[in-house]
């Protein structure tokens, strides 16, 4: 595996492969590798011949009161993680290359980033959305894979890609939980061991509203409401929001009816947790 710190070597590497006629994957991230991370790489390990995965802790996606300092980083463990699941470039820009002094450059996809997350976090997705694409424009993918774990994410970088016309696929992993049921996550490192077992509550709450809604309950107040009084039952918990859309446009549906996203961020302790669960109504 080789490991890549220089915006223009990437790129140089890049077009070389597409010359020859190689098909890049490409996953994204922002490190502290765990098993949802490495199931990307797999799947791209499987549909491509060269495996790109960048690490990049991108200081645009958080807010002034958010966790960029203290976000988890460890590039010794991630090396070697990445390498054995088979990774083949290991593209580790700095912060000063990507956002030189003076950068002024920004992609927001309207409307999709002002919703759901987007109300909690202002701006999230536009810093998303700028460095994804920066990172395209330099990797200059095939195909770049993301988790339906971050949902939105998945719905908007679809979008951006749709809409700017860049040449690749996007392919979705599904989200990769531990035994509890919590879905793994970098920021899961901050839970205490109690708040950890608090945290399977989301997808415990998720499963309610499956049961729920396939014994027939189409209004989704009601459905929301027995999530919250489930996931308020336990100690330590404040819920930013619950969401039930459409799942492509994001617009919060009344009456729950084709195939519905069900999207939730909730603090345990003073971590915030996010997940989502996609549900086909007939
Ligand atoms: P990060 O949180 O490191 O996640 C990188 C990729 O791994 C994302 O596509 C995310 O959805 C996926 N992922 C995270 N947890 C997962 C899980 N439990 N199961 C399956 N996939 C999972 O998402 C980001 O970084 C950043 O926003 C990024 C796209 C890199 C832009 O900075």
């Amino acid at each position: 595996m080789k490991i890549v710190k220089s915006i223009k070597e990437m790129q140089k590497i890049s077009t070389a492969l597409k010359r020859k006629g190689k098909i890049i994957g490409f996953v994204p991230t922002m490190g502290y590798l765990h098993q949802g991370h490495l199931s990307l790489i797999k799947l791209a390990k499987k549909k491509s011949d060269v495996v790109v995965v960048s690490i990049f802790v991108n200081p645009l996606q958080f807010g002034p009161k958010e966790d960029f300092k203290r976000y988890p980083r460890d590039l010794k463990r991630d090396t070697s993680l990445a390498r054995q699941a088979g990774c083949n470039i290991l593209f580790v820009p700095s912060q000063r290359q990507m956002y030189p002094e003076r950068y002024t450059s920004y992609v927001n996809v309207e409307k999709l980033s002002d919703t759901l997350e987007g109300k909690f976090r202002t701006g999230h997705f536009k810093g998303v959305a700028t460095v994804v694409a920066k990172l395209f424009n330099i990797v200059q993918p095939d195909l770049a894979f993301f988790g339906q774990k971050d949902a939105q994410q998945v719905v908007i970088i679809q979008k951006m890609v749709q809409d700017l016309n860049f040449n690749l696929k996007i392919i979705v992993g599904s989200t990769i939980r531990d035994p509890s049921g919590l879905a793994l996550s970098s920021r899961n490192s901050y839970l205490a061991e109690d708040e950890r077992k608090t945290a399977s509550v989301l997808f415990q709450s998720l499963l309610k509203a499956k049961s729920i809604i396939e014994q027939g309950e189409r209004n989704s107040s009601k459905v929301i409401h027995e999530m919250e009084k489930m996931i308020l039952s336990q100690p330590k918990t404040i819920i930013d929001y619950i969401g039930i859309t459409d799942s492509q446009t994001l617009e919060p549906l009344e009456k729950i009816s084709g195939e519905v996203l069900i999207t939730m961020a909730v603090y345990v302790g003073s971590t915030r947790l996010i997940d989502n669960l996609k549900i086909k109504v007939k």
